[in-house]
């Protein structure tokens, strides 16, 4: 049986990230997340299916681009940085699902490196965390919500991730969501605790995260 629906809440202004980033080690090769983008483009279906203002920031993916909402194609962690903390101040809530590359070489190369029988030694940089970033830089009455992979100790990691990145929730999915439509996931919202695992479509999930983003937006707002 489908789970009923609650009833949409006022419109409200919401920023997704979907997807990879790419990190280029030359002006083809380039470093990478596997990530297909379904999850966050879901969400931002999702939002906009339920009457919201959807902004949707996303790396490289093979998926059509949802019509009538603010498609932001972008390559890079870094341009998914500016991209994102351009938006925020005029956004109500962040759903963070891109999988954000967490390193980039520290000198990429402007042109094709030729290919020799040395090793290439690649020095990689930390990237910023933009969910961090927005979540340190947000008025009380924003949320944010994260996505944490993980593969081991992964509640525990998740739990990790809430706290010190300043979620108001997050999603814990494992690296056999990638790509697939069905999944299991398990989400965690600060101060309530863990709510018991869901297995279900990402248009299922996507729908279930967008309802929980209306009622801690709505909680922030009117705590005001
Ligand atoms: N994230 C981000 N910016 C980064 C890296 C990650 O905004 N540079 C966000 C992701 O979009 C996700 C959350 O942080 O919402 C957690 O990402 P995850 O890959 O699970 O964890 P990391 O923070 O990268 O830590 P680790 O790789 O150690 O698990």
């Amino acid at each position: 049986m489908p789970a009923r629906r609650s009833q949409p809440s006022r419109p409200l202004r919401v920023l997704v990230t979907a997807g990879p980033t790419r990190e280029y080690l030359d002006s083809v090769r380039y470093f990478s997340n596997d990530s297909s983008g379904r999850m966050g483009f879901a969400i931002a279906i999702a939002a906009q299916q339920r009457g919201h203002a959807v902004a949707l920031v996303h790396g490289p993916v093979d998926l059509p681009e949802p019509p009538g909402l603010a498609d932001i194609a972008i390559t890079s962690a870094d341009q998914m940085f500016r991209a994102c903390t351009t938006l925020w101040r005029e956004m109500d809530v962040l759903i963070m699902a891109a999988a954000v590359a967490d390193y980039t070489p520290a000198q990429p190369l402007k042109t094709k490196r030729k290919k020799s029988d040395e090793p290439w030694m690649v020095e990689l940089q930390p990237t910023r965390d933009i969910l961090a970033r927005l979540a340190a830089h947000r008025r009380p009455d924003q949320v944010v919500i994260g996505f944490a992979l993980e593969d081991r100790a992964a509640k525990k990691n998740a739990e990790g991730k809430l706290g010190r990145k300043g979620l108001d929730a997050i999603v814990l999915n494992r690296p056999a969501a990638i790509g697939t439509d069905e999944s299991e996931v398990e989400i965690l919202v600060a101060g309530e605790g863990w709510q018991p695992p869901v297995a279900a479509t990402k248009t299922a999930h996507a729908q279930r995260i967008v309802e929980l983003a209306e009622k801690l937006v709505h909680r922030a707002q009117d705590v005001e």
